[in-house]
């Protein structure tokens, strides 16, 4: 890694970070594979001390994690019904019509009718979930990794309470989309290109940074607000119970760098920036949902900078940062190397959560399994 200071071209392939056009011309050209292998070298870290509980705050999180297990077989209610095209239509009852804000006047969208809508809920609903459930497994997979090369005690008990939460989130994803929706998707490809980033990184805080604060974070609002949009209840309880546990996987992150960065020095400060600022924009841009446009026929590059202008979409777009910001300024990122990483959470609109509450401190708020016997 050069001790040079990178530019935005460097970090994340583009000048401008709203090039739409460079956006959307990164697509998944291997759809059909079905296994992705992600070349990774790093030292796996044996400890010899074995003291529980030398860091309290780890220790306390893992007692909770074995206390608040839940089994994604049977204490979801599988047996609802789901009518995933009456759901869109009461989705979209609830919380909105589906063009609202937007006028598609003379684009592909002024001939869809009601069907067509209808569809594009249908396939929406299957690619979120799809995604959801690849993150999923991202996190399975990094956090693994962390046990091996995390050099604590107690962050090897907690992140292997945390591996079988993932196994879990996995599973429940996965047959929610075979039993209850209509077809999956494959990986998007700004989403695929950031976990291998993730994974293939060699130190240890790096899997940290990128999958316990960057993707969980984002997960952990873009799950609370789905929580909140749906009407469907037991996809409501299944989120309710992974944001449980999503929480608690936040708090690791940031528990675990808050003691690791005060060692390093200010250019390595600067590289967990850079870092911080890449995943952000490849997880921005993987919401655009290009896939979902293609395959109804639609090109992305006609419609995706129309939505771009729905003040909705924004406000929904920057809510999804709301859990990363708080937790980056708790690190000491957003500030670090004169504020570099706050001018570009500014560039993306995001800045404004910089106050609300960190994970660190909250995640005992989200706890709702059936073992803890709190409510939904
Ligand atoms: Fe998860
Ligand atoms: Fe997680």
């Amino acid at each position: 890694m050069t001790d040079q200071m990178r530019d935005t071209a460097d970090i994340i392939g583009r000048d401008d970070i709203n090039d739409l056009e460079a956006i959307l011309s990164v697509v998944n050209t291997d759809a059909d594979e079905e296994l992705h292998a992600v070349h990774s070298v790093y030292d796996t870290i044996f400890t010899w001390d074995y003291e529980k509980g030398r860091r309290a705050k780890l220790d306390k999180l893992y007692e909770k994690a074995k206390k608040t297990q839940w089994n994604g077989q049977t204490d979801l209610p599988w047996e609802t019904e789901v009518d995933q095209e009456e759901l869109v239509v009461a989705n979209a009852v609830a919380n909105g019509g589906f063009t609202e804000g937007v006028d598609v006047s003379g684009t592909s969208l002024a001939k869809w009718g009601e069907k067509e809508w209808i569809q594009f809920g249908v396939e929406s609903q299957n690619w979120t979930l799809s995604q959801f459930m690849h993150g999923e497994q991202g996190a399975l997979v990094c956090t693994a990794k962390i046990v091996e090369s995390v050099p604590w005690i107690d962050a090897k008990y907690y992140a292997a309470t945390q591996v079988v939460d993932e196994a879990r989130h996995v599973e429940v994803f996965a047959k929610y989309l075979d039993d209850k929706l209509s077809g999956h998707y494959p990986i998007n490809a700004h989403l695929r290109m950031l976990l291998d980033d993730i994974i293939t990184d060699s130190r240890w805080d790096m899997t940290y940074l990128g999958m316990q604060i960057m993707v969980e974070g984002l997960a952990l609002a873009a799950f609370g607000f789905m929580h909140q949009m749906t009407t469907e209840p037991l996809l409501k309880q299944l989120l309710r119970y992974v944001m449980s546990d999503e929480a608690r996987h936040v708090a690791f992150g940031v528990l675990s760098l808050q003691e690791y960065y005060q060692q390093l020095s200010a250019a390595e400060i600067r590289e967990r920036q850079e870092f911080a600022f890449e995943a952000a924009v490849r997880m921005r841009d993987r919401f655009l949902q290009q896939e979902v446009w293609a395959r109804m026929g639609v090109d992305p590059k006609e419609i995706v900078p129309l939505l771009m202008q729905i003040e909705d979409r924004q406000v929904f777009q920057s809510l999804l940062f709301s859990k990363i910001v708080p937790n980056c300024k708790k690190l000491g990122l957003l500030d670090a190397a004169d504020g570099w990483l706050r001018q570009r959470f500014t560039e993306l609109g995001v800045i404004a959560f910089e106050d609300w509450s960190d994970t660190g401190e909250e995640y005992d708020s989200l706890q709702a399994t059936p073992s803890a016997d709190a409510v939904a």
